[in-house]
């Protein structure tokens, strides 16, 4: 019997050793990405138990909620209430969204340590998921990254719409690139590049990671985030671990999207990623098993299956 009967994937040496990281850190969205997107507000017990059980599969960082404006995302209103009943696991990181000064002053009140601002490429995403012009995002940003880092806070930076938009079509790699390079310049220690509406292949993924090498933008400050919407995220994956990514953002059972931009569908399913990483041999720290329990819990309370290859695979392998 071969280990993929076993629901083992089967590890072949990369053909090019050294091309791509011994070691990925996954960064979990699954909480936050995952649960603002869902229709109805998931109650806090499931939050608190989600978060837990995430923590409990091995998983480091657990990005946890937003402290956005309630009207606008109010599957996340309870952020405070999630941040008071958590169980933080020691060594493991909960970040949180912030946008402004009003959400910094809520996360510190909160006792958050690791936040992410999240900026725009396009014009017209900026106005609606921030209610901002292109040139004004950064100004609401720029105090909030200097007071977090002046308190010891770590600031992630996500830019959404690296690879095309809903309303602007294909994204020039050059418009990304610039927006990036502000955010690190304001003092984000790593940028996040989004394909929030899941529209980029692989040649696409290099060329953008390609403009930023060109702009001295080392990869150890590149993370990459993508939705699956067109099939294509694992794609993507594989084409930045082999340029030297080694920070890859996904959610469990591949819940996500994003409710200002109505055609994101879920993120890269974090089984899915754990799958061929080992597959490719490279170390990442989660428990498959525990994770996928995780999942089918998830999807339990949600109402319906996981949109995950690999939890549906195991799942069935196991019945
Ligand atoms: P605004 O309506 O322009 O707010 O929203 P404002 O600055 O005019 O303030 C109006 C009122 O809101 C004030 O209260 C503020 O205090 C209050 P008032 O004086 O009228 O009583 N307010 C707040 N209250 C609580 N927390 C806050 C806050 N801010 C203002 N933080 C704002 C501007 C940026 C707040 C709004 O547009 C917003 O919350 N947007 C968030 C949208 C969002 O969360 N989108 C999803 C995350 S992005 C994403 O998913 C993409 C990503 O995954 C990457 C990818 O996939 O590409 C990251
Ligand atoms: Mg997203």
């Amino acid at each position: 019997m071969g280990s993929h009967e076993l629901g083992l994937p089967m590890q072949v040496a990369s053909p090019e050793p050294g091309e791509l990281p011994t070691q990925v850190t996954i960064w979990e969205v699954g909480a936050r990405d995952g649960l603002q997107n869902e229709k109805a507000v998931v109650p806090l017990e499931v939050k608190l138990e989600f978060l837990q059980r995430l923590a409990d599969a091995g998983l480091g960082v657990l990005e946890t909620t937003s402290f956005v404006r309630p009207e606008w995302v109010p599957q996340l209103a309870d952020a405070a209430e999630v941040l008071a009943g958590l169980h933080r696991v020691p060594g493991v990181r909960y970040p949180v969204l912030v946008p402004n000064a009003r959400g910094l002053d809520r996360a510190l009140e909160s006792g958050v340590r690791d936040i992410a601002i999240f900026a725009s490429a396009t014009e017209t995403f900026t106005r609606r998921n921030l209610n901002r012009s292109l040139d004004e995002q950064f100004a609401m940003f720029e105090p909030v990254v200097k007071r977090a880092v002046g308190e010891g806070l770590t600031v992630r930076g996500y830019v959404s719409m690296c690879f095309g938009d809903p309303w602007e079509g294909a994204v020039p790699v050059g418009q990304v690139v610039s927006v990036g390079r502000r955010l690190l310049e304001m003092g984000c220690w790593q940028l996040s590049l989004g394909d929030t509406i899941g529209v980029a292949t692989p040649g696409h993924v290099e060329a953008l990671l390609g403009a930023f090498a060109a702009a001295d933008v080392g990869v150890d400050r590149l993370a990459v985030h993508f939705h699956d919407t067109y099939g294509q995220a694992l794609a993507n994956t594989y084409a930045a671990l082999r340029l030297g990514v080694s920070t890859v953002d996904s959610s469990a059972g591949g819940l996500g999207g994003c409710p200002y931009a109505k055609s994101a569908t879920g993120n890269l399913a974090t089984e899915d990623l754990v799958w061929m990483l080992d597959g490719l041999g490279i170390k990442h720290g989660v428990d498959l098993g525990k994770l996928v329990e995780t999942s089918a819990w998830m999807a339990e309370r949600l109402g319906r299956p996981s949109p995950s290859r690999v939890v549906k695979a195991l799942q069935a392998s196991d019945s």
